[in-house]
């Protein structure tokens, strides 16, 4: 099978997953689960669960267990964007060539899917509990990070000093790296920390992990810059120019196009080159890791 084929095959398994684990439409408060569902299913890569089960799969994982963090890194990564295109934050009308959540369902509705979503993903993560052969330190270790990297001392601390970004004239090119280290890259930290943690990692290799998921996390940020530049609206599924339109600093802003290009391919070689430094090997992984950075979407 090609790569393009396995990863689709991917997605598709991830879409089966929560799928399963999503609240039945029903209820007086239907309307949310509608909106939590339209949030999710409305597509997306589904980069951050892959990332997690085949790191998994890297140290040993082999059953199904993994499944409710899956779900889970999906629905805060969900709620994230459904809570970035709301009027206070990007205001944008359209994702994945569809009407954004606040567009489709009004602001009141955006911000309680997304509230909904991220609740929702603690209480399916906890659902790990159930499932067997889980050893219960492993899922509180697994717990712990989740929560910790999508917090205020990971990506939602990132969006904070992102939103006041457009504020502050002179902004540093350190600052730019700390939003990079924390609305991105930490979310793909924890989606392969935790793969790790649950694959029976000890913690000298769930460092090594979060390393490589950190320049893995920082190229993914660049790439998507870059791609709000040169990317094809059709295929990207939003207008290009935004960060421009909204006079946006970027990586680029400081470094230009070229330089911009060079870090990415720097920083997702050197993520390969550590991993490959691990006695195991899941060579989907390393293929994916390559394709994340240099994606067209
Ligand atoms: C695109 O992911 C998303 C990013 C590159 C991260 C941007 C970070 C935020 C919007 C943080 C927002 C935080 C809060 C608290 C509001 P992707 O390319 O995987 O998207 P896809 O799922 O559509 O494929
Ligand atoms: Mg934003």
């Amino acid at each position: 099978m090609d790569f393009q084929k396995e990863l689709d095959y991917r997605a598709s398994d991830v879409d089966r997953v929560i799928v399963k684990y999503l609240p039945k439409v029903e209820g007086y408060q239907k309307t949310v689960f509608e909106a939590m569902r339209y949030s999710i299913l409305v597509g997306g890569k589904r980069v951050r669960p892959i990332l997690m089960e085949e790191t998994y799969k890297l140290f040993g994982g082999k059953s199904k267990a993994l499944e409710p963090f899956m779900a889970a890194i999906e629905m805060i990564h969900s709620y994230s964007l459904v809570h970035d295109d709301l009027p206070a934050m990007d205001n944008d009308m359209l994702r994945r060539g569809n009407p954004t959540t606040h567009a489709q369902y009004g602001e009141a509705m955006g911000i309680l899917a997304g509230d909904g979503l991220l609740n929702f993903a603690y209480e399916t993560a906890l659902k790990a509990f159930d499932e067997a052969p889980l050893d219960a330190t492993a899922i509180v270790r697994a717990l712990k990070v989740l929560s910790n990297k999508s917090g205020v001392y990971g990506m939602v601390g990132g969006q904070v000093a992102d939103v006041e970004e457009v504020k502050q004239n002179g902004i540093s090119r350190n600052r730019i790296d700390f939003i990079y280290s924390m609305k991105t890259a930490a979310l793909i930290e924890a989606a392969m920390m935790i793969g790790a943690i649950l694959g029976g990692a000890d913690d000298e290799q769930v460092s090594i992990i979060e390393g490589v998921a950190h320049k893995i996390g920082l190229a993914f940020q660049i790439q998507d810059d870059i791609l709000d530049v040169e990317g094809d609206e059709a295929v990207l599924g939003k207008e290009i120019g935004q960060d421009s339109k909204n006079q946006k600093v970027t990586f680029i802003s400081f470094e230009g196009m070229d330089r911009a290009k060079a870090e990415v391919t720097y920083l997702s070689d050197e993520g390969i080159t550590e991993l490959l430094k691990l006695p195991y090997e899941n060579r989907f992984l390393t293929k994916l890791l390559e394709f994340l950075v240099h994606r067209e979407k």
